[in-house]
């Protein structure tokens, strides 16, 4: 079971998406999939649940147990043949456990995930902050993706978010592996988005800058329009992104070998 956070310093750069094109990636190879809904908002869970659920992620990290995490499993809505994705269904509640107490601090995700078998990747989607929540993330997986748009700003994110990975291997996971970062929404013409893109590289390095570059693409806000992963999504765009998808998932299944 690989679990993978996807993990910015701010909101609206495209953890959700890229979350749930992972996961639409995943169901076409057939691999059994978890999405984790660690954000009080709730994106991934509106994308992919029509019904609401008693009992949610907020529950788990109230009461990490095998009884509470079991509960809380639902299958999605989504349809692909052949494989499925299930969700730990986010809540507005969740955001109770961004707070820093101050105190010694247990990972209760790490503990609650570690009931789990029979999945073969679970993706958790973080909160836009890089608090207590996005920490608890962290200490429960495998791999850490970052994702960041190709801005000033963007930059300055990932660097932040590099800091708590370290911060998190070094105190509570020593097996937590940095798996990349994820340019999202890169416009090919524009000089400024190349110039951010050599930026990452030079700090980074290029094996760590996932490639290809996520592109802008209209068929992403049209997958959740639909209620579909981007892999429906049958216009060039569609494709495009799929395919990236899978090129991604490949290198995440890889590197959590
Ligand atoms: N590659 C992309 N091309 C076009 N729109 C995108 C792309 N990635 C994300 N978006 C859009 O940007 C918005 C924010 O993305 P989202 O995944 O919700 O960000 P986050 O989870 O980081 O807050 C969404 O409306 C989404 O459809
Ligand atoms: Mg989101």
């Amino acid at each position: 079971m690989a679990v993978v956070s996807v993990l910015s310093l701010k909101g609206g750069v495209g953890k959700t998406s890229v979350v749930l094109g992972l996961a639409g990636a995943a169901t076409v190879r057939g691999l059994a999939t978890l999405v984790v809904d660690l954000d009080p908002q709730g994106n991934a869970t509106s994308l992919l649940k029509s019904h609401k659920t008693r009992t949610t992620v907020a529950d788990v990290l109230g009461h990490p147990t095998r009884e509470t995490v079991e509960s809380a499993l639902t299958p999605c809505d989504w349809e692909v043949a052949p494989g499925e994705v299930d969700v730990l269904p986010g809540h507005a509640n969740t955001i109770r456990f961004d707070a820093w107490t101050g105190g010694p601090w247990r990972p209760k995700l790490a503990r609650a995930l570690g009931h789990l078998d029979g999945y073969d990747l679970v993706l958790i989607d973080c909160p836009p902050s890089l608090g207590a929540l996005t920490r608890e993330a962290l200490a429960a997986s495998d791999l850490a993706l970052v994702v960041t748009t190709p801005s000033y700003f963007g930059a300055q994110g990932v660097e932040r978010a590099m800091a708590e990975i370290d911060e998190v291997r070094k105190n509570h996971n020593r097996d937590l592996q940095l798996a990349g970062i994820v340019v999202n929404r890169v416009r090919s013409v524009a000089e400024e988005h190349q110039y951010r893109e050599h930026e990452l590289v030079e700090i980074y390095g290029r094996s760590t800058v996932m490639k290809p570059l996520m592109p802008e693409r209209i068929a992403v806000q049209q997958a959740e329009g639909y209620g579909q992963p981007v892999q429906l999504v049958k216009t060039a765009g569609g494709r495009e992104v799929a395919d990236i998808y899978g090129t991604y998932l490949t290198k995440l299944l890889k590197a959590a070998r």
